[in-house]
């Protein structure tokens, strides 16, 4: 039995039909994969080495490279605290030392309730935010210790679910249109997103996701 379900073969066949090489969508299908799971399972990298003709270690070669894949467990949660240079200018080390203490586990650990991965980050281009930082790949910025512990609070009631969904999933909208859309469905789309946020009046989180 496939261990990727019957949803995610069919959209990596969608994928796979795109390119003139099957390993052209490898990094795509790993996206699919670790949406999946929260991150890229043994079982999920030998279908997907058999989809895109690589061997298991050839994938893992390749997703063991990318910040964005992961090839162990993480939380459902991954905080990740830049602490580059405009950042660190304005308290990222002090903010992550507290983020330590207050999830109690190390930078590259994950709460025992599975729920936060804590990480630091190399710049992630929200400087003019600083200190700010990325929960599965959505910012939050202009962090004070009290933002973090607020945003925490949230994230755990799940008050920030429509935000910020389980670690893996790259978009909120699902393309319904198969992949290859045109002009004005993509216009629709984005009016019916920004119609859904506005009557939502926002994401109402510390410093704002964007
Ligand atoms: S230095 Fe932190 S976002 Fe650029």
């Amino acid at each position: 039995m496939s261990h990727l379900s019957s949803d995610v073969m069919a959209r990596a066949r969608q994928l796979l039909a795109l390119y003139p090489h099957p390993r052209s969508a490898l990094i795509p299908i790993c996206h699919l994969a670790q949406e999946q799971d929260g991150w890229l399972r043994p079982q999920a990298i030998e279908e997907i080495a058999q989809l895109v003709g690589l061997t298991p270690a050839e994938v893992l070669g390749t997703a063991s490279f990318y910040d964005m894949l992961h090839t162990e467990p993480v939380g459902r949660y991954l905080v990740a605290v830049c602490t580059n240079i405009a950042c660190m200018l304005r308290g990222a080390y002090e903010l992550l030392e507290h983020a330590e203490e207050h999830l109690g586990v190390c930078t590259g650990a994950t709460t025992a309730d599975g729920m936060f991965t804590l990480e630091d980050a190399e710049c992630l281009a929200d400087c003019g935010r600083a200190p700010c930082l990325q929960v599965n790949h959505r910012f939050f910025g202009d962090l004070t210790n009290a933002t973090f512990d607020a945003l925490v609070a949230d994230l755990r009631a799940g008050r920030l679910d429509d935000d910020v969904p389980h670690h893996g999933t790259l978009l909120r909208v699902r393309r319904r249109h198969e992949l290859q859309v045109d002009d004005r469905t993509i216009a629709a789309e984005r009016q019916e997103r920004a119609a859904a946020d506005a009557s939502a009046g926002g994401a109402g989180a510390p410093g704002g996701s964007r």
